[in-house]
């Protein structure tokens, strides 16, 4: 048996987060710099490269991964690459982060794949309010789908939804009353402040408080985090079903428990949401060479931060999201 990925703050590493590709056909203002496309599809990890990359994290004590994008559902093979992360031994738990676009018409085949939790950004309950963020006039669609996943399916569903101040309050009433009869949870996400946001940022940057402070003075209880769960602190309440959560970077702490590492579609790790991905380890990738790849990622855990830079006056410098999958 392998030792497993402890950082330099004894944190151990059981999340992965695996970005397959860059490209997202929606165009969030927030997350999306400004004519972005994405890098070549050419470029992005194949199966068989995944397959060894999930092989490797896994003998390193990985039993989570999330695929992300980009928009990860983009990738013609991406029930290929649910049933590869799922049948590797030692992973528990295969998730994905999508914007839902092809939620109905892939619900099915990925349930058949193994995937076993969903995150789907929505960030209005406003068809009009979604269709201006996004791009796409597909709330509806998106609603009726996700019923459909809660009725057909095991796959536990959250929604993901950034905290932003002119749409905070009506998205927390609009959220209590949609989780009552609803086993879901909807997360904020506090707004991050990255490469070219700025201008949004300044204006609609709202903290945590705002929803916590309702949520505990209406009788909502917060729960403590799971070994292997992400940065979520989710909120109960005995009248409802499901869940309020709230992701908050920008609180003390919030880099303490941190369990993760990232790889983006080309191959890249990424010791932190916003280190620029220097760390290239496609090589044993592409030689299927999974005792290099450990003895790599091994090599990382000095460096790997102990907390972001969002606090910082230069944080502004950090690539947006749609580029690593948050
Ligand atoms: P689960 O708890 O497994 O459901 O997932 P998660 O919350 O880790 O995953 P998801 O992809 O839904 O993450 C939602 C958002 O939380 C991301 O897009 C980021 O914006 C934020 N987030 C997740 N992990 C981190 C992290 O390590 N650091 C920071 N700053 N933000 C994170
Ligand atoms: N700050 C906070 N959340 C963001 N996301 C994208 N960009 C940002 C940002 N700058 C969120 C999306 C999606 C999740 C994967 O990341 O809304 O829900
Ligand atoms: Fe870990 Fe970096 Fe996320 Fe903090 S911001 S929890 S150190 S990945």
């Amino acid at each position: 048996p392998q030792r497993p990925l402890t950082d330099s703050f004894a944190r151990e590493l059981t999340y992965l987060r695996l970005s397959i590709t860059d490209f997202c056909n929606f165009r969030c203002e927030y997350c999306l710099p400004d004519g972005y496309q994405g890098r070549p599809p050419e470029d992005e990890l194949t199966v068989a490269e995944i397959a060894t990359l999930v092989r490797g994290f896994a003998q390193v004590g990985t039993t989570k991964v999330r695929i992300t994008g980009g928009e990860p559902s983009i990738r013609r093979d991406v029930v290929d690459i649910i049933k590869t992360i799922k049948q590797t031994p030692g992973i528990e738990m295969v998730a994905m982060t999508s914007n839902g676009y092809k939620l109905g018409k892939h619900l099915a085949s990925w349930q058949a794949a193994g995937l076993n939790q969903i995150n789907i950004s929505m960030d209005s309950f406003e068809p009009d309010v979604f269709h201006k963020m996004t791009g796409f006039n597909m709330l509806p669609q998106l609603m009726a789908d996700m019923d459909e996943l809660l009725a057909t399916t095991d796959i536990k569903l959250k929604i993901n939804s950034i905290l932003m101040a002119e749409t905070a309050y009506e998205n927390l009433i609009n959220a209590i009353d949609y989780i009552k009869q609803r086993p879901v949870t909807y997360r904020f996400i506090e707004f991050m402040q990255t490469s070219d946001n700025s201008e949004l940022f300044f204006a609609q940057h709202a903290q945590s408080e705002l929803i916590t402070n309702y949520l505990i003075s209406h009788g909502w209880q917060p729960h403590a985090r799971g070994h292997a769960d992400g940065p979520a602190i989710e909120y109960s309440h005995p009248n409802y079903l499901g869940r309020i959560g709230m992701i908050a970077p920008y609180a003390a702490h919030f880099c303490d428990s941190c369990n993760r590492l990232r790889v983006s579609s080309q191959g890249k790790v990424h010791l932190c949401l916003f280190d620029q991905g220097n760390y290239d380890i496609r090589e044993h990738l592409k030689g299927d060479d999974v005792e290099g790849l450990i003895n790599t990622l091994h090599s990382f855990m000095p460096i790997k931060p102990e907390y972001h830079h969002l606090h910082d006056a230069n944080s502004g410098m950090m690539h947006n999201l749609s580029m690593i999958g948050g």
